[in-house]
């Protein structure tokens, strides 16, 4: 059997999504005893190290505790703390690693990181973010969506911000899951060009416009993320472009009677979101963060071969 690398949705089956999102479902019932159908294979002896390159909050803690509940361990592994902070190359670090672990996450300031740790690795490797996209954060967001407002195929999610790593993995998410996925964001921080292209060539039902209220309109679910994500260095200009796309209740009526709102979070109240809607009755944001709990277990149960 070939590695289960858990790289991008793009680049997984969606009948393999499908039912990792199913099994995070199941994984949340279940609770914190984790039936053994839900079991990967051998995870009583399983270790995940966990590489980071930048900080996190919810991905750190939210795949160790996954991983303990699962009956496995984990160790973090600072980036400054391993040989490569001093030069190691990504491809040693991966064949070493690979002796002694049985998963790798990491978090990594570039995708190419991620990319050459998983040619080299011969263990499954996640994407705990990128600079190009955030699957796992996806995959609890969908968890999040469905449990609010029924299974997501055919329903409409808006994304309004920055055309970001979030944004990126949502997309892949609608090409794979059918759903429709309105984009409003600046021109200028658009998706990147590969994105764009990934939208032509699977037809995804995705459409990218600059205005946040036709993002909205009618939509079943308001999606944003932080004006400026870690590793960028134009604030100031990033703050006056996405001025315009701040979530807030006006834009919030635009959408569907019963439309939920979600952020990945950290999030940064009076910028991207209010407090208002952050904190409002049609906010799923706390959920969202738990399901990265869940979330986690049915993808390491995948990639670990449950
Ligand atoms: N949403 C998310 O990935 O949060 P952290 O940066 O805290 O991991
Ligand atoms: N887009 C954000 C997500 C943080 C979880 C970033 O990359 O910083």
């Amino acid at each position: 059997m070939s590695i289960r690398h858990f790289l991008d949705l793009s680049l997984i089956d969606a009948r393999t999504l499908r039912a990792i999102v199913d099994t995070a479902h199941r994984m949340k019932r279940a609770g914190k005893i984790v039936p053994a159908a839900l079991k990967p294979k051998g995870i009583e002896t399983a270790v995940l190290g966990m590489i980071f390159e930048k900080p996190s909050t919810r991905t750190r803690v939210s795949f160790d505790v996954a991983m303990r509940q699962l009956g496995g361990q984990t160790i973090g592994l600072n980036h400054t703390d391993l040989q490569l902070g001093r030069g190691e190359t990504i491809a040693d670090t991966a064949r070493v690693l690979s002796r002694y672990i049985d998963a790798i996450m990491i978090r990594a300031n570039s995708h190419k990181t991620l990319t050459e740790l998983a040619e080299h690795a011969t263990v499954p490797v996640i994407n705990g973010l990128t600079d190009k996209s955030h699957p796992c954060q996806v995959i609890a967001d969908l968890m999040t969506f469905e449990e609010r407002q029924g299974a997501i195929a055919g329903q409409t999610v808006a994304w309004v911000g920055d055309g970001n790593n979030v944004a990126a993995s949502w997309v892949h998410a609608a090409g794979k899951f059918g759903f429709k996925l309105r984009i409003g964001c600046p021109p200028q921080l658009n998706l990147e060009p590969e994105v764009l292209e990934w939208i032509k060539l699977e037809k995804a039902d995705v459409e990218v416009t600059d205005d946040p209220v036709e993002a909205v309109r009618g939509a079943d679910c308001v999606v944003t993320d932080t004006w400026v994500s870690m590793g960028q260095t134009d604030a100031p200009r990033r703050k006056q472009l996405l001025g315009p796309y701040a979530v807030d209740q006006a834009l919030m009526s635009k959408a569907a009677k019963g439309a939920i709102f979600m952020h990945c979070l950290p999030a940064y109240r009076g910028h991207e979101v209010t407090e208002e809607v952050l904190e409002g009755p049609q906010s799923a944001v706390f959920d969202e963060a738990e399901n990265r709990l869940h979330a986690q277990k049915a993808i390491l149960a995948w990639c670990l071969g449950a």
